[in-house]
């Protein structure tokens, strides 16, 4: 059974009341992405846009919102999730049910042209390190002549001294922001489960099971990102923003 759009929409916007705890400067975030894309994009139609690890929509529908001419097919594995995404934001993106990673993930999709940019955010420190340089090697390959991987994420410092000035003023920035004290994860997990027109949508959760990777790659610092892009056949990497260990990295395809 679909959701109706009234329950879909209170919990996207508690989805992003939550999500701002985790991600500082989450709006910013997705504006520089925003930024970056529609940069990567000029002089062009229709652009294809991939959004990995899309959650409720979030980043397809800010980017739908700047770039109206865009396509827009987002991938998740999580059925609940893509449930509400589907109804509260329907017109943004194609959904597609997947995990990224897993064989025939890519075919899911069912790409007729090759994508412009692919985006993320606060999705790819879910893949473990090998998942994640067999993911960019697949982008490499995946994306146009010209194309940018796009990946907002938390990326903490090599450096194990800096580590907790970053997490500070992270902390100071959300803290300013009044984004601490939201709702947490566990939460919203918890009261989404009891909500009965969510039900038919946890049932198929509890059956697919969407475990993310194990071992994540939470610690990978900007530097190893950039090994890894490097590695898997982008040509050029840069961080475009950072607050605290919230960050914007942009892989270029020559
Ligand atoms: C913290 S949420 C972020 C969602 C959304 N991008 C946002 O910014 O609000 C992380 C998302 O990544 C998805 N995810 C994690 N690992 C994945 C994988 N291997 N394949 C597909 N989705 C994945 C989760 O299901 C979840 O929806």
């Amino acid at each position: 059974m679909d959701v109706s759009r009234g329950t879909a929409g209170t919990w996207v916007e508690r989805w992003e009341r939550q999500q701002r705890r985790y991600a500082v400067d989450r709006e910013e975030r997705f504006t520089v992405i925003s930024d970056v894309v529609e940069h990567v994009c000029a002089g062009r139609d229709r652009p294809l846009l991939l959004d990995l690890g899309c959650g409720p929509g979030s980043l397809s529908a800010r980017l739908a919102h700047r770039l109206p001419g865009a396509e827009i097919v987002a991938v998740d594995m999580d059925p609940v999730l893509l449930g509400l995404g589907r109804s509260h934001h329907a017109n943004a993106a194609r959904y597609v049910e997947a995990k990224i990673g897993a064989d025939g993930w890519v075919e899911a999709l069912e790409l007729r042209r090759d994508p412009d940019v692919v985006v993320s955010t606060t999705a790819l420190h879910y893949l473990s390190a090998p998942a994640l340089l067999r993911t960019y090697r697949v982008l490499a390959a995946l994306l146009r002549p010209g194309g940018a991987l796009v990946n907002g994420d938390h990326f903490p410092p090599d450096e194990q001294s800096c580590a907790e000035l970053t997490v500070r003023v992270g902390r100071l920035r959300a803290e300013r922001a009044g984004d601490h004290g939201h709702e947490d994860w566990e939460s919203w997990w918890r009261e989404a489960a009891a909500d009965p027109e969510l039900a038919d949508l946890f049932e198929r959760r509890e059956r697919s099971r969407p475990s993310p990777d194990e071992d994540g790659n939470r610690d990978l610092s900007v530097r190893h990102h950039t090994e890894l892009l490097l590695r898997a056949g982008f040509h050029h990497v840069t961080p475009v923003w950072q607050v605290g260990d919230s960050g914007v990295l942009v892989a270029l395809k020559d």
